[in-house]
């Protein structure tokens, strides 16, 4: 057997609903498929974890495989994600870290109750260019806050010289740097700073999976990279398309993902590599419509479906 699945069914408080929680394991990375707050409160250790990345749903309407993600109120939406935070705050190890994201509208809120909790080290802004068609009669959105907090700011990982990039200065040629003994070129290998600019990712990009709103994997490497070490555990509670996961994996960390979409829940499977069937059937990559299918993948599809005997 590849991998273990256990499946657990427990009531919720209505009517006769149940909540479902299903684990699949693998070389140290965990794809939980349930409720957040469920999994959070019942699977998950308290002072466990390196690193938690979490990029909830942002009450702005969007459909995550049929589910809105719109609450009632902003008032419902704030204590909502209060109680995952306060979970996720429990489930943090002492020397560990917490990036949040979400909406520009809702991060004020998420500022002052993360610090009360915990320290506040960068507000992040991760700006991109524009897809589409842009706001006509005000200034278009075209960034997200991410913010980056730490338990014990005296303790906690940041592995400055793993994320270094290239400082844009302005200037044509190398600035020279007259103070030293011997007039040297300055060095133009940086910590970055608080505005990241990557692209957002689109359908012709080789990571790109069906969800509406998967985050780049070049993001993730910074946050992973910068704040956990090998071998430390990355919790992603609110997984989509398992980002989070797949690069951690990459990077030699362990991870626990959470989600609740079985659709999802199979992007993840199939990315990290646990499972390639599910329920019988065979997890594939979205096909692009631009791109050719090999004949071989192709006749291996249609196998599948059943529109071809072997
Ligand atoms: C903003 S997306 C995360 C995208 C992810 N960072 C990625 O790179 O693909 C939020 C995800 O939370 C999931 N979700 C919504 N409500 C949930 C809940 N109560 N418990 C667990 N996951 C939930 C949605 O299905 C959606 O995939």
């Amino acid at each position: 057997m590849l991998y273990n699945t256990s499946v657990k069914e427990r009531p919720v408080n209505t009517g006769e609903e149940r909540n479902t929680v299903r684990i699949f394991e693998k070389d140290g990375h965990k794809i939980i498929q349930g409720d957040v707050l469920d999994v959070l409160r019942t699977q998950i250790s308290e002072a466990s974890i390196d690193l938690i990345f979490v990029d909830p749903p942002y009450n702005i309407g969007k459909n995550f495989n049929g589910a809105s993600d719109k609450w009632a109120s902003d008032e419902e939406y704030l204590s909502w994600c209060y109680e995952w935070i306060d979970l996720c705050v429990l489930k943090l190890k002492p020397n560990g870290s917490f990036y949040l994201m979400t909406a520009t509208q809702f991060t004020p809120y998420f500022d002052i109750y993360l610090r009360k909790r915990l320290s506040i080290l960068s507000r992040i802004v991760w700006c991109y260019d524009s897809s589409g068609v842009q706001a006509k009669k005000y200034y278009g959105s075209l960034y997200e806050p991410i913010l980056f907090c730490v338990k014990d700011v005296r303790n906690y990982t940041f592995n400055s010289q793993d994320i270094q990039i290239t400082a844009k200065t302005g200037a044509q040629r190398k600035l020279i740097d007259y103070r030293k003994p011997i007039p040297t070129p300055y060095n133009t290998l940086k910590v970055p700073g608080n505005v990241w600019d990557f692209p957002r990712v689109r359908y012709r990009m080789d990571e790109y999976e069906d969800h509406p709103s998967q985050k780049p994997v070049a993001l993730l490497e910074r946050i992973i990279k910068a704040s956990s070490n090998i071998g430390d555990t990355v919790l992603d509670p609110f997984s989509g398309t398992f980002t989070t996961s797949f690069v951690a994996q990459n990077l030699g960390r362990s991870s626990i993902g959470i989600e609740i979409s079985e659709e999802y829940t199979k992007i993840g499977l199939r990315r990290l590599g646990i499972v390639d069937s599910y329920d019988e059937t065979k997890l594939y990559a979205p096909t692009k419509s631009f791109k050719r299918r090999s004949k071989a993948n192709e006749h291996a599809k249609d196998v599948e479906q059943g529109k071809l005997e072997l």
